[in-house]
């Protein structure tokens, strides 16, 4: 059986035999009995197995190195320990697979950079098997909420040919051997003799296509991998990593921070409730003050500023940033983090940003100078969603287009939206990694996706 098994129904397994198969995650022995802490990983915590020196194979058991597995006879009981509130009095224990003194995790605390370094092993130890648990859940918590308000799960194409954020970050994907490529007139490579007749990337966001189909559907949202080539090594920049873009017809991008800050709310709420095990061994070994600035967030109204009264708030910190502040800079994760930690301790939108640090589609506003987009910083982490009400008027977005130096016929899907039934409308991009970073404290995204490939490495 499975260790959620019993997690799920104590009361029907106390005081009964039962066999399970788990892994050794800890073990000490003394001379006449050891207590060995065995995983399934179906639940967080390890069940402590006690092994009295009755048992046939007691000597060679003593010998087992961290890992290896086994299925183990006995019968559960419960304990007078708190954090342990039963465990299995072994009769039989059969080895099912060993280990040996080189499996790589031999010490309790290994630092998370050497683990990044074994990505393969690294989910079997605590802070990586919390992690991952928390992730697998908040996925669904994901789906739930927008699933109960009944949005479309829409799949974007990964493979795509536009450049949705005009950043020029993109991973070409080609079929030609690029040192012998097939040239045009020019001695330029010809890409329409490529797989797919022209030149091919992976994708940034699924916006243009949760566009479409917000067009169709009032409703949606995408949730997929998205790749950036960005030089940034960063804590926080990933090249392949996950984001949930919901796209929102007949909304504005008040309507759209609405419900962005309802899904923030659910997410606290889920994780709180629903990974209890996870969340308490974040607040104690990575951040202890997690707990409580979730806690915090659950009930509270986000802040919202305009990106020209940030700049205002930051100037007057006289605080010396890296990057000076003023007004029409992007804003780098120094003034993210002191706008959601010092300024407003707490998640904090950031509006109506300078036209010219944003992507072509966002919808102008009427002082010609700036955009309706936003962007929730939260503490820790800095930017956690980026979002906007999206230029719904043809004229405007073609002058956009030009402005932003877009060849406008690869754009005539885009802009046929504008031409059959345009309406305002609005969407964002939750960086599914930084969410996991913000809900564990986890202080590098490296930690929070399974594979990180991250610039000039990746493991495996
Ligand atoms: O702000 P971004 O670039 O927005 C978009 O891509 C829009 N098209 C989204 C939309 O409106 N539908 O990215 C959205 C979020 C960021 O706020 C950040 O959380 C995350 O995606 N993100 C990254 N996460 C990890 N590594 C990177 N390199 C990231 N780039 C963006
Ligand atoms: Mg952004």
């Amino acid at each position: 059986m499975k260790l959620r098994e019993i997690q799920r129904d104590l009361e029907k397994f106390i005081d009964k035999e039962i066999t399970l198969e788990g892994w050794i995650r800890q073990a000490r022995f003394t001379k006449n009995v050891g207590f060995i802490e065995l995983n399934d990983g179906t639940i967080f915590k390890n069940l402590q197995v006690v092994l009295s020196k009755d048992l046939d194979n007691f000597e060679e058991l003593k010998k087992e190195h961290l890992s290896a597995s086994l299925r183990v006879s006995g019968l559960l009981v419960k304990t007078n320990n708190a954090k342990q509130a039963f465990e299995l009095q072994a009769n039989k224990v059969i080895v099912l697979g060993h280990s040996d003194e080189k499996f790589p995790i031999q010490k309790q605390k290994q630092s998370l950079e050497y683990m990044r370094t074994i990505p393969h092993l690294r989910a079997r130890t605590n802070t990586y098997r919390a992690v991952f648990r928390l992730r697998s859940k908040l996925a669904f918590a994901l789906h739930n909420f927008f699933q109960e308000r009944g949005f479309i799960y829409l799949n974007a194409p990964i493979i795509t040919a536009s450049d949705t954020e005009g950043a020029g970050e993109m991973f070409q994907v080609t079929t030609q051997n690029l040192e012998k490529p097939n040239l045009n007139d020019e001695g330029k490579v010809d890409y329409s003799k490529d797989f797919f007749g022209k030149k091919s990337y992976l994708t940034v966001s699924g916006q243009l296509e949760a566009e479409d189909f917000a067009l169709a559907f009032s409703d949606i949202y995408t949730f997929g991998p998205t790749f950036r080539a960005e030089e940034s090594n960063t804590p926080r920049h990933a090249a392949e990593f996950w984001m949930l873009e919901p796209e929102i017809a007949f909304a504005d991008y008040n309507d759209c921070m609405d419900v962005a800050e309802n899904m923030i709310r659910y997410m606290i709420d889920y994780v709180l409730k629903n990974c209890k095990d996870e969340i308490t061994f974040f607040n104690e070994k990575i951040d202890d003050t997690l707990i409580e600035r979730l806690e915090k967030v659950k009930d509270a109204k986000f802040a919202r500023i305009t990106y020209t009264d940030a700049i205002k708030k930051l100037k007057e910190a006289n605080v010396d940033f890296e990057y000076p502040v003023e007004w029409g800079m992007d804003l780098q994760t120094e003034h993210e983090r002191y706008l959601s930690e010092k300024i407003v301790d707490g998640p904090v939108f950031v509006t109506d940003y300078p036209k010219d640090i944003k992507a072509f589609y966002m919808r102008r506003n009427e002082d010609g100078k700036t955009v309706a987009a936003f962007d929730l910083l939260v503490p820790a982490v800095g930017e956690l969603i980026g979002g906007s009400q999206r230029e719904e008027r043809y004229d405007e977005l073609v002058k956009s287009m030009e402005d932003n130096g877009l060849n406008i016929d690869e754009y005539q899907n885009y802009l046929d939206l504008r031409r059959y039934g345009s309406v305002v409308h609005s969407g964002y991009g939750l960086g599914f990694e930084r969410a996991v970073m913000y809900l564990t404290g986890m202080k590098n995204i490296r930690d929070v996706i399974q594979y990180p490939r991250t610039v000039k490495s990746f493991a495996s």
